[in-house]
């Protein structure tokens, strides 16, 4: 949440050729779907700061610019928001200034104690414009810098003890008149990244915020504090003591960031699922179909005495998750728990030192996510993280990380992130029973294969799309969708229901097609479209008839059936309105090709009503609170 970008160049080496505005408004629009509720910059020339914010979207901030340009300057910091503290408008965007407007700071996160400062700075005199936390941390770091170095001194001294004085989740980036040359930072609980360059460093929330300038990337440890020049940059706890960073390879390529020719970065990256399966599946196994995660640096005999699996996760990392649980379950057969992170901690868990938790986050830095990892791990809980983006801090604060190779997500709504958790998930499954012998290597050989051939199968769903885009064009005055599904097939359902609300803004529910008849069906009426998500007739335990059943009761009940069904199942076509079919393959697998129609099916019809779908109202990519 919040999106932060700060740079600074030096004019005496090529590599500065940049100026501060045009790095940070580039990384400001590379981070945006952070937040984008306002946005600002600032920068400082001449001795002065400059300050331009501009409520909604980074649009308007860069046609402010243009209307009020600000000096060409080497030092600068930038931020997109996604408002907590007072509403989205010009006087809360982020710039605030203080110390007579010679400072000024952005910030990213949630000052628990703001009102607490904010009486204590009112009694000094100080003035407000803003209802921000921000605008409190602001006006204690100038007056911190004023009061402890007179006449204009050290904006890192001040920063620590700032710091000392703030609680909550913070990253904070400031800029002083008095010293032009340098950005200092800090983080608790919140992302900061810093960007190497020759002659000039960056920082970003992550590293999007300066890819197109540098690969090389280092990572910030907890409570820190980071002074950067355009060649140096000095880490620091909040006390002063000096601390090394990780410096590590950026490999996400920036081409993958940009919409390679789609309308929007959500159908490219609908469009991206057969390479994201692909890359998290590559290099995990060998010829004989033995699963080799050397990356998994936990002892395997630890794993091998696990006698409870919780996964933790968020929204469509929870989704993810409630799919692993089948398969981890039926490969390991270790009892699996799927709990929604922010629930977790405030139930008294049981969990202990034979527990594995398994969180998967895209971002690595989900608040709810991270703050459940924490307290499993204070519990004695062995912990792996399943994420999208290198660095992050749910993996950095895991036992282990298994990525997933989905490239950067952009989009708001996630969708390739999702896929590419469940493929990991799968891994991971496959590599516990592999170890505890659960399996035979056969066994796990053939599910391997049959993971192979999925990128071709969603390819061959994104080819033949059109019907479905057709009818969900059609469809973009529906007031209600309803989704069913059983077995895998009931998160999916759940999944489809999530994405048409978040970018449709219609309303939308998933169900457990067997609990229809305990309450749901009495929202059946005339019309009503439901999406029926029906398992392979291949499958076990007659789910299949039992599922065309539930389509015969809705469709008794006046319901338009819209049925994903897999080919060559003839047996739902009489009771469906539209079938949309996706290739055979094993049951377990299944998620992986029907949630693609459902993502296909909101992001047409949000574009054809018109909406921006990959900034969703009201939501941001990387959930930083609690
Ligand atoms: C929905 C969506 C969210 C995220 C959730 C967790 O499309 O994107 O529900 O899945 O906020 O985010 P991560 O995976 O970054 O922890």
């Amino acid at each position: 949440m919040c999106g932060i970008v700060g740079y600074v160049g030096n004019s005496s080496r090529k590599a500065a050729e940049h100026s501060a505005l045009d790095v940070v408004v580039e990384g400001l629009r590379r981070l945006e779907y952070r937040g984008y509720d306002s946005a600002g910059v600032a920068v400082v020339a001449d001795g002065t700061i400059s300050s331009r914010k501009k409520s909604g979207k980074l649009s308007n901030l860069v046609s402010e610019l243009e209307a009020n340009p600000v000096p060409e300057s080497l030092t600068g910091i930038g931020h997109t928001r996604w408002a907590t503290h007072g509403g989205p408008t010009d006087r809360n965007a982020h710039p605030h200034l203080s110390d007579g407007g010679r400072l000024a700071l952005i910030h990213n996160g949630i000052i628990e104690n703001f009102a607490e400062l904010k009486q204590e700075l009112l009694a000094k005199g100080v003035t407000f414009e803003s209802e921000t936390d921000t605008e409190v941390a602001a006006a204690l770091l100038g007056d911190i810098f004023r009061s402890a170095n007179g006449d204009g001194g050290d904006l890192t001294a001040a920063m620590r003890l700032a710091c000392q004085r703030l609680e909550g989740a913070f990253t904070l980036l400031a800029v002083h008149a008095d010293q032009p040359d340098v950005v200092v930072a800090a983080r608790r609980n919140s992302p900061l990244v810093v960007g190497l360059g020759d002659g000039e460093n960056f920082l970003g929330s992550d590293v999007s915020g300066f890819i197109d300038y540098t690969r090389r990337a280092v990572e910030l440890g907890q409570d820190q504090i980071v002074t950067i020049t355009a060649d140096s940059v000095e880490i620091t706890d909040f006390f002063g003591a000096p601390a090394e960073g990780k410096e590590y390879h950026v490999d996400w390529d920036p081409a993958s960031a940009e919409k390679g020719g789609f309308n929007s970065f959500m159908e490219k990256e609908i469009h991206d699922q057969p390479d994201a399966v692909g890359q998290t599946l590559l290099g995990r196994s060998d010829l004989n179909g033995k699963l080799t995660l050397d990356e998994l640096r936990i002892d395997p005999e630890l794993l091998k005495q696990v006698n409870k699996i919780i996964v933790l996760a968020c929204g469509t990392a929870a989704y993810a998750g409630l799919v692993a649980k089948y398969a981890i379950e039926n490969w390991c057969r270790i009892p699996t728990e799927v709990e929604l992170a922010h629930e977790f901690r405030y139930r008294d868990p049981i969990v202990d030192a034979n527990t594995l938790v398994v969180s998967i986050s895209q971002s690595g830095e989900t608040m709810d996510t991270l703050m459940a990892v924490r307290y499993a791990r204070e519990q004695g809980a062995k912990t792996i993280s399943i994420c999208n983006t290198n660095g992050s801090t749910i993996p950095r604060e895991s036992d282990a990380v298994l990525y997933t190779h989905a490239g950067p997500e952009i989009a708001v709504a996630s969708t390739k992130a999702f896929l590419a958790q469940i493929t990991a998930a799968y891994l991971l499954g496959l590599y516990l029973a592999q170890l505890r012998g659960n399996i035979f290597s056969g066994q796990i050989k053939d599910v391997l294969a049959d993971l192979g051939k999925i990128p071709a199968k969603i390819q061959q769903i994104l080819d033949g799309s059109g019907p479905l885009r057709e009818l969900a064009r059609s469809m973009k005055d529906e007031k209600s969708v309803l989704f069913l599904g059983r077995h895998v097939g009931y998160p999916v359902a759940l999944e489809g229901a999530l994405k048409l609300k978040e970018i449709a803004y219609i309303h939308a529910e998933g169900f457990a097609a067997g609990e229809l008849k305990h309450g749901p069906i009495a929202l059946i009426d005339d019309g009503q479209p439901v999406f029926v998500v029906v398992p392979s007739p291949r499958g076990r335990d007659s789910l299949h008839s039992k599922v065309v059943s539930n389509i015969q009761e809705v469709r008794a009940r006046g319901a338009r059936t819209l049925v994903i069904a897999e080919e060559g199942d003839e047996s739902v076509k009489d009771y469906a309105e539209h079938v949309f079919y996706v290739p055979e393959t094993p049951t377990l697998l299944m998620p992986l090709l029907t949630t693609v129609p459902l993502q296909i099916f909101a992001a047409e019809l949000a574009g054809a009503k018109g909406y921006d779908v990959d900034q969703p109202r009201n939501l941001a990519k990387s959930v930083t609170v609690e």
